[in-house]
């Protein structure tokens, strides 16, 4: 099984190139097969995530082809409604082809989703907007048919919880629907603006993506279009949390500035200065020691980000002083806890709350990922700790990063893959 082994404690400096976001792509792959039309799509990462997308897409009848990161899908002849089992396990967020399929082709079959293990992830407002939209939904031995009857019609849904997937796939099924769609409650973050944008280059009709309630007026037909996806904001605070972990200075290019809104606080808190050379760069120098932060509450955009919490973790874990996470979004998001203790920290988790009390140093050990930002963790662990940490369960970090190692080495990291 392949390991990432990492020679820890060197202090990381030098410039990153920020990838395309994964949280971004993946529903605009889904929306692409919305559009009658070829779709041109830049900066995309390489990403596991993104191959088994494009496998879906190939399945479904569309034809991708993928240069550099530039991806074109041709979505002219989408002629299958239906999503099988291997793909829905491998990736939960295939769930986002649900509203997609719906909306192009009237019908939609598939298995309960899989992927990251944070929990019980339930997709009941997915399916409870769907159904206020006029969709049948039948399930039968974990496999789900629906049928959209005599059309989707548009109404007003109102979310118990922004939730991304759920907003993303009811925007994905109203756009073509009879009349407006308001979604209200609906979740803000940067992914949902940026699939709007998308959406409505091909010809939708969609108002207040990234504002609590969202307005979609049904159009008869989406064309193809060109679009650049945003950049990660959570790749990007993970390669500042290895910077800062080890009292290094980073520049990343081709960030967002507007969308860490809610963790550069944290950086600066902890003892991290941090600078703007131009609009879509930043630097981070950190000192030589971190001090811990005050209590940090993930929560929904523009809130501290739930895929931050384990990164940001594994920082503060050699940070002078206590520091307090409380995870309010996932039920289960502390997997990456067990395997940090393993490299010497000092953390101590109780329901939703962890307590972090920073040690001098870690040390190298062996740990293995479970899911996809725990596995960022223990390289940010590994980087900063003395001696040589290897990591298992490779697959998890090869769903959200693309060339992790080649990456850290840039920046004068000792990580290898074998
Ligand atoms: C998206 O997942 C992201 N994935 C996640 O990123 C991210 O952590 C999450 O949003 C929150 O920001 C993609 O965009 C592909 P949710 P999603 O629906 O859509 C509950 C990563 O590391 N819920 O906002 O699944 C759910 O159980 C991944 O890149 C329901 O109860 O997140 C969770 O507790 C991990 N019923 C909470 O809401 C539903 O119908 C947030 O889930 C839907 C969700």
């Amino acid at each position: 099984m392949p390991k990432l082994i990492i020679e820890g404690n060197r202090c990381l400096r030098g410039e990153i190139n920020l990838q395309g976001a994964k949280n971004s792509i993946l529903p605009i792959l889904a929306a692409a097969i919305l559009c009658e039309g070829e779709s041109v799509i830049h900066n995309c990462p390489r990403l596991s995530d993104v191959d088994t997308t494009i496998k879906i897409l190939n399945y479904l009848g569309c034809k991708v082809k993928f240069e550099g990161s530039d991806l074109t899908i041709d979505a002219r002849n989408v002629d299958r409604d239906e999503i099988p089992g291997e793909f829905m396990r491998k990736m939960r967020s295939s769930i986002i082809f649900l509203g997609a399929l719906v909306s192009r082709l009237g019908s939609a079959k598939f298995s309960l989703p899989g992927g990251c293990e944070l929990g019980p992830r339930p997709i009941d407002m997915h399916f409870s907007g769907m159904r206020q939209l006029g969709l049948t939904l039948k399930e039968k031995h974990g496999v789900i048919e629906c049928n959209v009857g005599r059309g989707l019609v548009g109404c007003n849904i109102a979310l118990s919880f922004p939730s991304v997937g759920a907003t993303e796939n009811l925007i994905l099924a109203a756009v073509k629907a009879k009349g407006t769609t308001t979604i209200t409650n609906a979740a803000r973050e940067p992914e949902i603006q940026d699939l709007a944008k998308y959406l409505n280059s091909c010809g939708a009709k969609i108002r207040g993506a990234g504002e609590g309630t969202i307005y979609i007026d049904g159009v008869e037909k989406l064309t193809g279009t060109e679009h650049t996806v945003i950049p990660d904001r959570i790749v990007a605070i993970t390669y500042m949390a290895a910077a800062a972990a080890t009292s290094g200075e980073l520049q990343l290019n081709n960030v967002n500035v507007g969308h860490l809104s809610s963790v550069i606080p944290i950086f600066e808190e902890s003892g991290g200065i941090i600078d703007f050379p131009n609009k879509n760069s930043l630097i981070i120098r950190a000192p030589s020691r971190l001090i811990s932060t005050k209590i940090i509450r993930t929560m929904p955009y523009p809130g501290f980000p739930t895929d931050a919490q384990a990164p940001i973790m594994a920082m503060l874990c050699t940070a002078d002083g206590t520091s307090v996470i409380v995870e309010n979004i996932f039920e289960s998001r502390y997997k990456h806890v067990g395997e940090l203790l393993r490299l010497g920290a000092d953390i101590s988790v109780e329901g939703r709350t962890a307590v972090i009390e920073g040690v001098k140093r870690l040390s190298g050990a062996e740990v293995k990922a479970a899911d996809l930002r725990g596995a960022a963790a223990l390289v940010i662990a590994g980087l900063c700790a003395e001696g040589v940490t290897k990591i298992s369960g490779l697959s998890h970090i090869d769903r959200g990063y693309d060339d992790i190692e080649g990456n850290l080495c840039k920046i004068g990291a000792y990580i290898k893959r074998i």
